[in-house]
């Protein structure tokens, strides 16, 4: 998938705040190897840099793009390119973090109890992952893809999905010494034009847009657009509410 580390980082801080809630809940208070699974653009590895100084911090993400940004975002963390289905750490860490990533891959049911199981003995996963797939702006991407218009170059186009929470509670729980789940809807309000679509173009459209030239990208962009500002319109100041569900665990082994 073409990941663009400038477009990602349009909403930064918005993206960066439930990493920051992610990691106030994580309780190791010194650690020597810590993770960031699925690191991108290396902004929350910057995070866990600053909350564990003296930790070897490794970074794992399948796009160059984005690994050549982290490296120039933070020298002094390795990064790893590696497909997280195979990764396996040579040294087991205290903490796996993942923000914003694993809803990329299918399989919970064995992903999960396997980067558990990754982990030193007293270790920690801790993950966040969009709880959103019913949201207005994600149904409409997947409408328009199955529309007799998009649908046969656009069948094989999945935007990554996530299990109910009792489901990593199942999956989980039997594997841990303590295991806290939650959810939070954000309810961010964006500036701009075409907001929802600027958000949308810098994550969950890219399976959608990279299978397209350039000319039918902008096609397709320009028929959700309408769609996306009657399903989140502007208020009176011009500001637009953009609510958005994250889910969050955090397991200790
Ligand atoms: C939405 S970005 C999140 C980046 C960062 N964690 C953050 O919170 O800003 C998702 C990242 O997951 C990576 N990713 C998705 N599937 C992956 C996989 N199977 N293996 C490795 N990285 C993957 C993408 O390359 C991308 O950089």
């Amino acid at each position: 998938m073409g990941w663009e580390p400038d477009r990602y980082l349009q909403f930064a801080d918005e993206r960066l705040r439930p990493a920051q809630d992610l990691l106030a809940r994580v309780p190791l208070p010194a650690l020597a190897r810590v993770v960031d699974l699925g690191c991108g653009p290396g902004n929350v590895t910057a995070l866990l840099a600053r909350r564990w100084p003296q930790a070897k911090l490794t970074g794992v993400d399948a796009s160059a793009a984005m690994l050549e940004r982290a490296r120039r975002a933070l020298p002094e963390a390795r990064f790893e390119q590696a497909d997280i289905r195979h990764w396996t750490p040579a040294d087991a860490p205290e903490l796996i973090f993942s923000n914003a990533a694993l809803h990329w891959l299918d399989d919970h049911p064995s992903l999960f109890p396997r980067l558990l199981s990754r982990l030193a003995p007293g270790g920690v996963l801790a993950v966040q992952m969009p709880g959103n797939f019913d949201a207005p702006s994600h149904r409409l991407i997947r409408e328009l893809a199955a529309s007799p218009a998009w649908a046969d170059r656009l069948a094989g186009a999945r935007m990554g999905a996530v299990l109910e929470m009792p489901a990593y509670h199942r999956l989980l729980a039997p594997h841990c010494r303590h295991l806290s789940l939650w959810e939070s809807t954000y309810w961010q309000t964006l500036g701009g034009p075409t907001p929802v679509l600027d958000w949308l173009r810098g994550t969950t459209l890219l399976p959608y847009l990279t299978p397209l030239p350039a000319d039918e990208q902008a096609r397709l962009l320009a028929e959700l657009a309408p769609q996306l500002a009657a399903a989140y319109p502007p208020d009176a100041g011009g500001s637009t509410l953009f609510p958005f569900r994250r889910i969050f665990l955090v397991a200790a082994r």
